[in-house]
């Protein structure tokens, strides 16, 4: 993708809340992650375009805990450049799975995720109704269970 550098957060990049949020919550939930795992930074021409955070969850696994793009900028391939960047720096760190967590409800997440290559695992069934006290509609769809994903990593010979 011409022009986009991702590169990892620093102290002296504001956190980008709205992006964190349009992902996941409450604050404190996010906070948590933010503060064990690793921030990235989609720019292009400068400009933040889009974030990811990164966590080693286990001894030879890394999640992807967050990952979003500016609503101006969705559909144009960042996330997916982003999920190649967070293959990519978890085989460097010899890591022999990647995960990610999505709702249930979130069908065009479902989709973005597994046409990358990662396959469903698992079920955390209500996983947000316990985060979020409450259960919510995406689309009609009772938000509820944590679809888990991996994709199992080759080691860099
Ligand atoms: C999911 C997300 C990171 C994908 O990034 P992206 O740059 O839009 O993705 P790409 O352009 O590489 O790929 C597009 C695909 O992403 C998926 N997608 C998910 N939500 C989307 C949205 N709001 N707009 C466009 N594409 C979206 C679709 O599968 C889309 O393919 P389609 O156009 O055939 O439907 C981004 O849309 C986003 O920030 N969504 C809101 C936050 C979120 O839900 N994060 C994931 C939590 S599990």
């Amino acid at each position: 993708m011409t022009g986009l550098k991702i590169r990892r957060a620093t102290e002296a990049d504001a956190v980008p809340w709205t992006l964190l949020f349009d992902a996941d919550g409450p604050r404190a939930e996010v906070e948590k992650y933010l503060v064990r795992g690793e921030q990235w930074l989609a720019e292009q021409a400068g400009k933040l375009v889009g974030q990811m955070v990164l966590m080693e969850t286990r001894a030879d696994t890394w999640e992807i805990m967050n990952i979003a793009v500016a609503d101006a900028r969705k559909g144009q391939g960042i996330g997916t450049a982003m999920l190649k960047k967070a293959k990519a720096l978890s085989v460097q760190r010899g890591a022999h799975r990647l995960e990610v967590g999505t709702g249930n409800s979130s069908l065009r997440e479902l989709a973005f995720y597994q046409r990358f290559g990662f396959r469903i695992v698992g079920v955390d069934f209500d996983f947000f109704v316990r985060r979020w006290g409450k259960v919510t509609k995406q689309g009609g769809i009772p938000l509820r269970d944590m679809i888990r994903m991996e994709m199992v990593l080759k080691a860099v010979s």
